[in-house]
């Protein structure tokens, strides 16, 4: 695994073991430094520069007290550490059993034939079995040959539901792809077509089928990475089209900050392809204990986020292999511009006529999608432009900033090129200093409304010697000077838009990452 803490080297790797405890972590423990230098004091000596290994002596530590067995030593472990953990842990004294916990960090247990699995997904034990149990907070779970039992944090054992996974083997292996995420941008169409299939049958069922909106005068979207990029997208969607004001919180920041509810007509829309973020977790807790409504947009079923939100809209991405989210951030786009048109439709702020054309749009945007995804030498044509590159511009107003920001992420998060995104207009006060000859600037212009100002924006990039590369609509095409390349989206309805602008640079990125020999999917 990577290391959270410390180089990526064998000393910093787990398991960890401390004394007679052996352990595997995934999560921080964020007081670790406090812990190590306590346990330091008690004679204890560490190896590498990890949390983890602070974790296992705390319990190494416990176990010397000789005060509880070993399901009371993972009890009282939780009351020393702060973070985040999901465990696996052997004691000496005890080498036929697996224990295993989490607090804020995954962790699911996967029922195979004659074996138990832990993992932090079922996608990791897929191969094994497709029956699972999710495990909530401090549960602990205790594993031997033939036996698999699981304590709730009284330590009572309790009895938890069993899950089954509604997709294959298949689809958690390449097939035929290169690279996962290049599968995964490829399922777009797909698993578009299942979501909006879903949700978007007659005028009527769709309006049925979702929330009711209409006490709402103030939304809250909550979320991390590209999922708060998608929120981004959902804001402009709702001030715009349906008048309610909104924000969108990165989760690490609300969960700390001071928020100011008003409890009749505030919605707390938390965003999370996997459902397990620790900050959008907390986040929901937040608002759930201020009395606040939430809804939240997920993809994995049953995860923390969807059993513990008021209301839940799933998207049906399946599974995400690769470590950059693709499909999921396009289906949370999707899902958000459903909302917006729910609200439209409540506050009469679009007529029958129009949403019924809009939903039929949505119906047939899989094969726009299609379209798009085939012009994969235009890609990797733009692709062999800017992968030598080592800073890179992303540059929109409006919606097409929000688009910048994703289109951003994923080209530094994959290909490891500095990366950023700025509204168009700001680029002028001060950064565009940075923009010499030849650097690449991608410009995103697809707002009918803003286009001649982000023109404008362009020009000033392109008479300080940058390379334009130009994502643009059939309506907006134009034959621009200033654009060294072009990609402009097949015709759709303008509703579709944001969403599908995301998957040429989705693209670019993975070509980029690939040209430069990158570890893509991971
Ligand atoms: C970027 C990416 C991350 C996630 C973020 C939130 O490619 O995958 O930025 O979007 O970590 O994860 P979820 O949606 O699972 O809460």
């Amino acid at each position: 695994r990577w290391a959270t803490h410390g180089e990526a080297n064998d000393v910093n790797s787990h398991p960890h073991k401390v004394g007679s405890v052996t352990i595997v972590h995934n999560g921080i423990i964020e007081n670790y430094i406090e812990l190590k230098k306590l346990l330091e004091k008690e004679g204890y000596e560490f190896k590498s520069e990890t949390d983890t290994e602070v974790a296992c002596a705390v319990l190494d530590y416990l176990k010397n007290k000789k005060l509880w067995n070993n399901l009371e030593i993972i009890k009282e472990f939780s009351t020393y550490v702060k973070g985040s953990f999901a465990l696996g842990i052997i004691f000496d004294d005890e080498l036929d059993t697996l224990y295993a916990t989490r607090c804020d960090s995954p962790l699911i247990l996967g029922l195979g034939k004659n074996e138990t699995l832990i993992a932090s997904d079922i996608a990791a034990v897929i191969k094994f079995t497709k029956e699972y149990i999710s495990l909530d907070n401090n549960d602990i779970v205790k594993l031997t040959q033939d036996k698999t039992e699981v304590y709730n944090k009284e330590l009572e054992l309790s009895c938890k539901e069993k899950q089954t996974v509604n997709w294959n083997i298949e689809q958690a292996e390449k097939g035929g792809y290169e690279h996962f995420m290049l599968k995964e941008i490829h399922e777009e169409e797909e698993v578009l077509y299942n979501t909006i299939n879903e949700y978007v049958d007659t005028m009527e069922t769709f309006l049925q089928k979702m929330p009711d909106f209409t006490k709402y005068k103030k939304i809250h979207i909550v979320a991390c990475g590209s999922a708060m990029h998608a929120g981004l997208i959902g804001k402009y969607l709702f001030e715009n089209y349906s008048d309610i004001e909104t924000s969108v919180e990165i989760a690490s920041e609300y969960r700390y900050k001071k928020v100011f509810y008003n409890h009749n007509d505030t919605l707390v829309i938390l965003i999370s392809q996997s459902g397990e973020t620790a900050d959008t977790i907390a986040c929901l807790r937040k608002a759930k204990e201020n009395g606040i409504d939430t809804l939240a947009i997920v993809n994995v079923v049953s995860s923390t986020i969807a059993r513990e939100a008021d209301k839940v809209l799933y998207i049906r991405a399946g599974v995400e292999i690769a470590v950059a989210t693709t499909k999921a951030y396009l289906l949370q786009v999707a899902m958000l511009m459903l909302v917006n048109l729910k609200m439209m439709a409540e506050k009469s702020k679009i007529d029958d006529i129009e949403l019924k054309a809009t939903l039929n749009a949505f119906k047939t945007s899989p094969k726009v999608v299609k379209q798009i995804l085939a012009q994969e030498d235009k890609y990797l044509e733009i692709a062999k432009m800017i992968h030598k590159d080592e800073d890179i511009f992303f540059i929109g107003r409006g919606i097409d900033y929000a688009i910048s920001m994703e289109g951003s992420l994923k080209l530094k998060e994959i290909s490891y090129i500095h990366s950023e995104a700025y509204q168009a207009g700001e680029l002028k006060h001060g950064t565009i200093s940075l923009i010499e000859d030849h650097t690449k600037v991608i410009s995103i212009m697809t707002d009918e409304d803003l286009y001649l100002k982000t023109i404008s924006n362009i020009k000033e990039v392109k008479a300080r010697g940058a390379d334009v590369i130009l994502l643009t609509t059939p309506s907006l095409d134009n034959d621009y000077e200033f654009a060294d390349r072009k990609i402009v989206l097949p015709e759709a309805n303008k509703y579709l838009v944001p969403m599908l602008s995301i998957i040429p640079l989705q693209l670019i990125a993975y070509q980029v990452a690939k040209l430069r020999g990158c570890d893509i999917d991971k």
